[in-house]
């Protein structure tokens, strides 16, 4: 939620800014804006809309200056305009702040400021803390003293930026709950909401964590504890992704790139951890607690959205062959349910792109409070999820760029399934089902890539439904969760409304909508209830609703019936997901295309949401 850019460094800080907005864009999009101390004063240039008008504004408005901050909005508090855009000054135009989170306090600081006589321009939370600081930035004191003192009464979440005139030539930043990452490379420090700002100029990233305040200079940084002063020493580390990969490399869309990037993504996740001989995986960041995991009785999976629905496939991967009951909860509910986790025999596994989903994180505390095992499958090394889980899975998928998640989606499947032969090796599942598994995820990317190769035809079954306003996804099994994934990634990108069903509860009510306008897509391949999807799939050709099969390649019968049919490879049943969710991903992509929306960024949505 919201893009933070900060430099200091040797050369203009303009287009450094700019240039980490865009690459942050995807995470909020309602409006952008920077300022920079150019040795005398600070230059403010801000406005309503995308980076791209930001960008156009600074053609007519000079901002030089090495020393800048810059931010790109997900509003919370007050709409989408220019006045609301950040960065936010104080009264005197001295202290200029950009904020990532929600100061919940907001009103009673407010109403409080106003009584001492501050004027307020916004009506977003974050100006409260450009007022508060001026508020303790008298004399004597340091922009980081006043920002330090300002944050003892904020209630919420942060990541924060502010400059200062009157302290000039250093950026103070600080962080609860909302990410932070410090780019270090000789004389110029970066600093940004996520690494993917950073990696045109460096790859040595420090992580700020919670509770923790920076003071950037020129070439230096220093880390201390908010709560009580004291300095934290943090060495840089290396982030191995690659500049290349949060470029489009030549497709329309991030979207579209990173779903034809799926092969290569199944390989990264398992890379060094499938052993097809032995029929078995080697996940290294789970070997500290493997004996904890022999002793589980019972596993709580908790995420949010694509990452819920990654998780539901989990659940049947793991029951059917860890033998392990598992319950799926998405995270903004688990914390206000009452759910009895015993120490020892529950765990609670999370799953996130970001690693900094509120409501996901959230859930880690939870149960980390009420003593369990608690496990991570996250992308974003170093994230705050990684980090407090005891144990987990990076899913080494690299940077995912477009707001809709579909290579990521495709990591964790992948690593589910890697779970699923770990825990089910540690339990009953015998050498020879190992070694199945093993060699159909083996030979899952040249499947895929054979799958990707029939987009032209996708896009033509999508142009058939193009004028279409309601769909159904349907799906039994493994592939239930597909059809929820499969009806999130269109109404999220093409704004149609879209549900995803159990394919046996179509009768129970939702068939009741579906006439000849109004297309139903079944996910259907050749597996254990392939029959009673057919039955559905007529109880729909019955009322003339017009049926779209993804089935398994070889099955002649289902064009009989369907109107249209998607062929996928034919794999073991527990994998299927993992192939079925492709010409899914297309066809939302296809429509949203056919609409000329903007498929990378959404409309209301950002990619990182760090908000409850
Ligand atoms: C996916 O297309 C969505 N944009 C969204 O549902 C996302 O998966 C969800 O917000 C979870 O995010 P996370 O994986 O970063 O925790
Ligand atoms: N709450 C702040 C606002 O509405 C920050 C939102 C964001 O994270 O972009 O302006």
């Amino acid at each position: 939620m919201c893009g933070i850019v900060g430099y200091i460094g040797t050369t203009e800080a303009r287009p450094v800014l700019l240039d980490g907005l865009r690459r942050l864009e995807y995470r909020g999009y309602d409006s952008a804006g920077l300022a920079v101390w150019d040795g005398q004063k600070i230059n403010l240039a801000k406005i309503k809309g995308r980076v791209a008008d930001l960008a156009g504004l600074l053609q007519q408005q000079s901002v030089k200056g090495t020393v800048g901050i810059a931010h790109t909005r997900w509003a919370t508090h007050g709409e989408p305009t220019t006045a609301n855009a950040h960065p936010h000054a104080d009264c005197k135009n001295n202290v200029y702040v950009v904020h990532n989170g929600i100061v919940e306090n907001y009103k009673a600081l407010k109403d409080q400021l106003i009584r001492e006589g501050h004027t307020f321009h916004s009506e977003t939370d974050t100006e409260i803390l450009s007022h508060l600081i001026e508020k303790y930035l008298t004399g004597a004191t340091t922009l980081e003293q006043a920002v330090s003192r300002a944050l003892k009464f904020v209630k919420g979440t942060y990541a924060l930026l502010a400059i200062a005139s009157s302290d000039p030539e250093k950026i103070v930043a600080a962080r609860l709950s909302s990410p932070l990452r410090i780019g270090v490379s000789a004389d110029q420090v970066f600093i940004a909401s996520d690494p993917s700002a950073l990696l045109n100029y460096t790859s040595r990233v420090v992580t700020l964590t919670d509770g923790e305040l920076a003071v950037i200079t020129r070439g230096n940084y220093t880390i201390t504890s908010l709560e009580d002063g004291g300095a934290i020493n943090r060495e840089a580390e290396t982030i191995d992704w690659n500049i290349d990969e949060i470029q489009k490399s030549g497709f329309d869309h991030f979207m579209l790139k990173e779903i034809f990037e799926q092969p290569e993504t199944v390989i990264n996740s398992t890379r060094g951890r499938l052993i097809p001989a032995e029929g078995r995986a080697v996940l290294g960041g789970l070997a500290d607690v493997e004996d904890k995991l022999r002793a589980l009785k019972r596993l709580t999976i908790v995420a949010c959205g694509t990452a819920s629905y990654a998780g539901l496939v989990g659940e049947y991967m793991l029951e059917e062959y860890a033998d392990l009951p598992v319950e799926v909860c998405v995270a903004s509910e688990f914390r206000y349910r009452k759910p009895s986790l015993i120490p020892r025999e529950d765990a609670v596994l999370v799953i996130s792109q970001s690693g900094e989903t509120a409501d996901t994180l959230a859930a880690v505390r939870e149960a980390k409070a009420k003593g369990v095992l608690t496990l991570g499958i996250v992308n974003v090394i170093g994230s705050t999820i990684s980090r407090e889980t005891d144990a987990g899975v990076y899913n080494h998928a690299g940077p995912e760029i477009s707001v809709c998640s579909t290579k990521v989606f495709m990591s964790q499947l992948t690593v589910l399934a890697l779970l699923t032969l770990l825990l089910g090796r540690q339990r009953r599942m015998s050498l020879v089902t190992g070694q199945r598994i093993a060699a159909e995820l083996a030979a899952l990317p040249a499947r895929m890539a054979e799958l990707l190769a029939q987009a032209d035809r996708i896009k033509t079954v999508a142009q058939h439904c193009q004028s279409a306003k309601n769909f159904f996804f349907c799906g039994r099994k493994y592939n239930y969760p597909i059809a929820l994934e499969g009806a999130l990634k269109l109404k999220e990108i093409s704004y149609r409304h879209a549900e995803g069903l159990a394919a046996g509860e179509l009768k129970h009510g939702p068939l009741a909508m579906v006439d000849e306008h109004f297309p139903v897509i079944f996910i259907c391949p050749k597996d254990s209830v392939y029959e009673k999807n057919i039955s559905n799939i007529q109880e729909v050709k019955a009322r003339r609703g017009r049926v779209i099969a993804i089935a398994t390649a070889g099955d002649t019968d289902i064009a009989a019936i369907a109107d249209d049919v998607i062929y996928i490879p034919k794999t073991l049943e527990m994998l299927t997901p993992l192939l079925a969710v492709v010409p899914l991903q297309l066809f939302a992509y296809y429509i949203a295309q056919s609409l000329g929306v903007d498929i990378d960024k959404p409309r209301n949505l950002a990619k990182s949401v760090t908000v409850e």
